[in-house]
């Protein structure tokens, strides 16, 4: 098959559904094969199923990003089937609400451990062959909340400034073997997340639309078509970036 991604294996976490499940699918599309991993057993069974029928080939695995043995085990198990990642797209994420005089310690660690911590336990399951082959590519997916959030999604902003950091150093460090890091920060994008946000934060499914230059929310396609340029050939000389998805939200003044 043809394709911008033809030769890779692209491993997708948070792929059972929303921007993980069409950032798999777009890299079906461009010719990768895909390795789907998520904690959502049935639903990323459901996905692995949907893909293969568009005659991509596939592998499906359960695990938590945030358990290095799941990590371990899934990601064995996903070469085992596909061969060698070359492409990681690092997408699983929550959103978290909390009061910083308020929040506990074991709420403080769940959202670092999926939105930075889990990133970084992928990244180092996968780099070793990438290393050794001289070829990959990692695309974390932050978010607009790594440099303008909102009040009452404490600490979602600082997990996600934080992936971008660990973006940049990740793509200094790998860069002498000729590796590239990047990071995708989408703004409103319509998925089961947004709907969250939407119901949690008293209005802010009205005034979202309103504030956005192009005049709609994004879909998880605008935002797969982004990451699948950054993790192919065509961004060769693309690395450290973060690159925002947000139909211009983040450059508004007023
Ligand atoms: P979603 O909630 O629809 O999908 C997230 C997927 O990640 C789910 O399938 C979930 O089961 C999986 N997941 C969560 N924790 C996991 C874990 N510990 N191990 C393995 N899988 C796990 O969310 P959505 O909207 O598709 O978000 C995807 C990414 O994009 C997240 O990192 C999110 O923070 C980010 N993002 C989303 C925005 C939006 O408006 N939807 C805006 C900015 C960033």
């Amino acid at each position: 098959m043809g394709g911008r991604l033809a030769g890779e294996v692209v491993l997708v976490t948070g792929a059972a559904r929303g921007i993980g499940r069409a950032i798999a699918a777009k890299a079906a599309e461009e010719g990768a094969a895909v390795a789907l991993l998520d904690v959502l057993a049935d639903q990323v069974a459901a996905t692995a199923a949907d893909l293969q029928q568009t005659g991509a080939k596939v592998a499906a695995a359960v695990g938590d990003i945030t358990d290095e043995n799941a990590v371990r085990w899934s990601v064995d198990q996903l070469v085992d089937e596909l061969g060698p990642i070359t492409v990681l797209i690092n997408n699983a994420g929550k959103n978290a609400y909390a009061d910083a005089t308020k929040m506990t310690v074991d709420e403080w660690d769940s959202v670092f451990d999926v939105d930075l911590k889990g990133a970084w336990l992928m990244a180092r399951q996968v780099l070793p062959a990438m290393i050794a082959a001289r070829r990959g590519s990692i695309v974390n997916i932050a978010s607009i909340h790594a440099h303008l959030t909102t009040a009452g999604m404490f600490p979602y902003a600082a997990a996600k400034a934080g992936l971008v950091g660990m973006t940049r150093s990740l793509a200094l460090d790998v860069a002498p073997h000729n590796l590239r890091v990047n990071a995708v920060s989408p703004g409103f994008i319509a998925t089961d997340l947004l709907e969250e946000f939407f119901d949690t934060i008293p209005g802010s499914r009205e005034t979202a639309l309103d504030a956005h230059p192009l005049g709609r929310i994004g879909t998880p396609e605008d935002v797969a078509e982004v990451v699948c340029f950054l993790a192919s050939e065509a961004a060769a000389f693309v690395t450290g970036a973060n690159w925002s998805v947000d139909g211009g939200l983040g450059i508004r003044y007023a």
